[in-house]
């Protein structure tokens, strides 16, 4: 027999209420009913994002967010401040570069987080900065940024539009966009909500829409300015993922039944539990500061990351995600993103504790499920 388990920072397990949704008949996106779809979604989105802006969503994955939030709220000529330190938090200056910018690369070591002291002595050197972007939860590092006070830094010290990339945190951690002066947040459909991949979001503050309307970058499709205008009227510029907006009407009435503290601290007792286990089986934990999201550790001496993540495949019917780049050999990461509950945090390290068992490392039966337990039985 063979079962299969999605524990990967994304695509993340698709509960059965939006599976539902998209079994059902296709309805026309120009009709009436899809109308009702997106205007209960957008109240949800902006319940999520806690921001009162409009948060549109578009057709893409999270990536084209990214370019998105560039091309629309800056110019070709401006100064933008790349924060580093993985993957993803780089391909924002990939992306700038592509379209022309002068970008500054803030380098740091994969798996560090960014002190906002070293982002103050920054900016000091690049005031004329007109955005800084981050990637608040670092998917390929399991980093989570303390973005609260890196946005009061970006505030205090430039006139920059500070564009965070919430696509593993959304959803995850408390990430209140108008509160903290965060001016794009961006998320993707296919890692807290867990729906398919399809749809990416994006609000922007009032400051970011003014620039907007003096943004001189080539655009089309990712007209931001026309897409808003449509969309106040439940209505997408071109032919919306249909299936995947049924499903996320459906996802963010759970969340909201849910409730942001419970669904928050859901992810913060799972990520918790996930670490504690790793750590019992002699992993080293990669990040210096965890997000909730992802857990990235460096497998025991002997024992390499992709040799793990195969065998978790083929013998225990579980993906999870290896190492990217440089991090390739020596890395895993577990997903623990989106709708997870305690029960698969121990069947996850059940089966890791089953994989290095039979890799050889020397572990205690129950190790890792005890080091879990204890977790969540403190809550
Ligand atoms: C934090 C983060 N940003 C951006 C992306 C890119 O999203 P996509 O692959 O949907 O374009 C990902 C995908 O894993 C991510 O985790």
């Amino acid at each position: 027999m063979h079962k299969h388990y999605l524990m990967a920072p994304g695509p993340t397990p698709v509960p059965e209420e939006a599976r539902l949704a998209m079994a059902r008949e296709l309805i026309h996106h120009r009709g009436d009913a899809f109308k009702e779809v997106m205007a209960e979604f957008r109240q949800g989105l902006q319940w999520l994002f806690e921001t009162s802006s409009d948060v549109l969503a578009l057709t893409c994955s999270g990536t084209g967010t990214f370019e998105a939030g560039i091309i629309n709220f800056s110019r070709r000529d401006e100064k933008l401040i790349a924060i580093g330190g993985g993957k993803f938090g780089e391909r924002w200056g990939d992306i700038g570069r592509a379209y022309g910018m002068n970008v500054v690369d803030v380098e740091l070591e994969w798996g560090s987080h960014l002190e906002p002291d070293r982002l103050r002595e920054v900016l000091a050197k690049h005031s004329d900065a007109a955005m800084v972007t981050l990637t608040a939860s670092e998917t390929s590092t399991g980093v989570f940024h303390p973005v609260r006070e890196l946005a009061q830094v970006v505030r205090e010290e430039s006139n920059a539009i500070f564009a965070v990339d919430g696509i593993t945190a959304v959803g995850v951690h408390h990430l209140p966009m108008d509160d903290w002066g965060i001016d794009l947040l961006v998320a993707g459909s296919q890692k807290a909500f867990g729906i398919p991949p399809g749809m990416g979001f994006i609000a922007a503050s009032d400051r970011a829409w003014e620039r907007a309307e003096v943004s001189d970058h080539p655009k089309y499709y990712f007209d931001l300015l026309r897409e808003r205008g449509r969309q106040r009227d439940n209505q997408t510029a071109f032919t919306p993922a249909i299936s995947v907006a049924l499903a996320l009407r459906e996802v963010l009435r759970m969340m909201r039944e849910e409730g942001r503290q419970a669904l928050l601290r859901r992810h913060q007792r799972n990520a918790a539990a996930t670490r504690a286990g790793l750590e019992a089986l002699g992993f080293d934990l990669l990040a210096s500061r965890p997000s909730d999201a992802v857990t990235a550790a460096r497998a025991p001496e002997g024992i390499t990351g992709p040799e793990v993540v195969r065998r978790m495949a083929q013998d225990q019917g579980m993906t999870i995600a290896g190492g990217q780049k440089d991090l390739k050999k020596s890395l895993i990461r577990i997903g623990h993103i989106g709708f997870f509950e305690a029960s698969d945090i121990r069947m996850v390290l059940g089966a890791l504790e089953a994989v290095m068992n039979d890799l050889g490392a020397d572990v205690q039966p129950g190790v890792a499920m005890s080091a879990a337990q204890r977790v969540f039985l403190q809550d």
